[in-house]
């Protein structure tokens, strides 16, 4: 549990750091809020003490609890973070203006900051604000850049809210250790698609949760991280080089062009076995009563990963069961000469493909067998990373 300081200024955005508020009461994190007058304008801060169950302050020159406000909160705070970041407080912030408990806090807090800026497209594109977000980057902000698209006063561009899974990545990557500083990860996820016809395809349940969790959980860790992903239906995590496939080829060619980059290698893809022997140019018609495919096996991604394999490399495997958990993956572990397997069970319910938690059983070369408890995808992918770490000899 971290101590986290929200400090709201006045755009139209304001309610959307109520969002990034809810997220982190939601994870039990300690939340306080400070407000600029110009930002209880937008949103009340009521709003935000109800959301956080949190104090919040505006005035500088009230006391709490005897104490001054602005010095007693930039020493409480282990993360500060201005979201939205207004035009106005970027240019304050880059030259050391205090003058509202913002930018007081501001200038007296000393640990790590991030920026969320977000204005109209032409107020960020001007040559002050890109002056002063410039300079706020070399002062050691780190700032999540904001988006682009329709703009609440009717304009387009960039100047949007980013999106809210970005913001907590962000404050999760400067509460998280940096233990896998300078360290390439890549990490396949998801499903692949076989096709049979320009409409139809296979392909398995695979959602990508996992997999998409350890590249976030890795990125939180300061790693370097690429993402070969299957088709899913998530967002591509921030910070983190996403190349999406479709097909086993696909994702093995990805998966190969990137083997010399990486350090650690996560194969979570529930990759296709089988694929359609020919690929029908047309689309195929109803005409017969009986439709037989002719399937062919797929490349195994992993063991041509295992055939390259470098000396620096740490190759994880997953193992999707539904019987002899725990025998077929030490066959895979094996086979697939891996320097680790997680053995998944696919056939509960309550963990699994599709679900937000998972429970497996690590087994490592050695054959150590670690058992992670049921648990949300994104402890078990921290879990699963500090093994790797701990069996992997460079990272410490
Ligand atoms: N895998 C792979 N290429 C394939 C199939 C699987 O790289 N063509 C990888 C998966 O990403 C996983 C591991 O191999 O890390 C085991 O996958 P799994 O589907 O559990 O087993 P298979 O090897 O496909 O064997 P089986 O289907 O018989 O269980």
């Amino acid at each position: 549990m971290s101590n986290v300081l929200l400090a709201v200024t006045g755009g139209i955005a304001a309610y959307k750091t109520l969002e990034v508020v809810s997220v982190l009461r939601k994870r039990g994190e300690k939340i306080k809020v400070i407000m600029t007058e110009e930002a209880t304008k937008f949103v009340a801060p009521l709003t935000f003490a109800g959301v956080g169950n949190c104090p919040v302050y505006v005035d500088a020159f009230k006391t709490d609890q005897g104490n001054i406000i602005h010095t007693t909160i930039s020493q409480w705070a282990d993360l500060l973070v201005i979201s939205p970041l207004t035009a106005n407080t970027a240019a304050k912030l880059h030259y050391g203006i205090a003058d509202n408990l913002v930018t007081m806090v501001a200038l007296a807090f000393n640990g790590p900051k991030i920026a969320v800026p977000s204005m109209n497209v032409r107020m960020y594109e001007s040559p002050a604000t890109i002056r002063n977000i410039s300079a706020l980057r070399e002062d050691g902000w780190s700032v999540v850049e904001p988006a682009s698209g329709h703009l609440a006063d009717g304009e387009y561009g960039k100047g949007r809210y980013p999106d809210v899974s970005d913001v907590i990545s962000e404050i999760d990557r400067m509460l998280s250790p940096n233990d896998y500083e300078g360290v390439n990860v890549l990490v396949s996820a998801g499903p692949t698609r076989e096709a049979i016809d320009p409409v139809r395809y296979i392909t398995n349940r695979s959602s990508g949760k996992m997999g998409y969790e350890l590249a976030k959980a890795a990125r939180a860790r300061n790693a370097n991280v690429k993402l070969v992903s299957g088709p899913v239906s998530l967002k591509a995590p921030y910070g983190v080089e996403t190349i999406n496939v479709e097909s086993a080829r696909e994702m093995k060619e990805a998966m190969l062009d990137n083997l010399n980059w990486a350090d650690v290698i996560i194969m979570s893809a529930a990759v296709a076995d089988y694929k359609p022997a020919e690929l029908s140019s047309q689309k195929i018609k109803k005409t017969a009563d009986e439709l037989n495919l002719k399937l062919v096996k797929t490349d195994d991604i992993l063991l041509e990963i295992s055939k390259n394999k470098l000396p620096n490399h740490f190759v994880v495997g997953f193992a999707a069961e539904t019987q002899e958990l725990m025998e077929n993956a030490k066959k895979k572990l094996q086979e697939k000469s891996l320097d680790m397997i997680v053995a998944n069970d696919v056939s509960r319910k309550d963990i699994g493909f599709d679900s937000a938690f998972n429970e497996v059983k690590v087994i490592c070369k050695n054959g150590e067998i670690i058992p992670l408890q049921r648990n949300e995808k994104r402890f078990i992918a921290h879990n699963i990373l500090d093994i790797v770490k701990s069996h992997r000899i460079k990272i410490s």
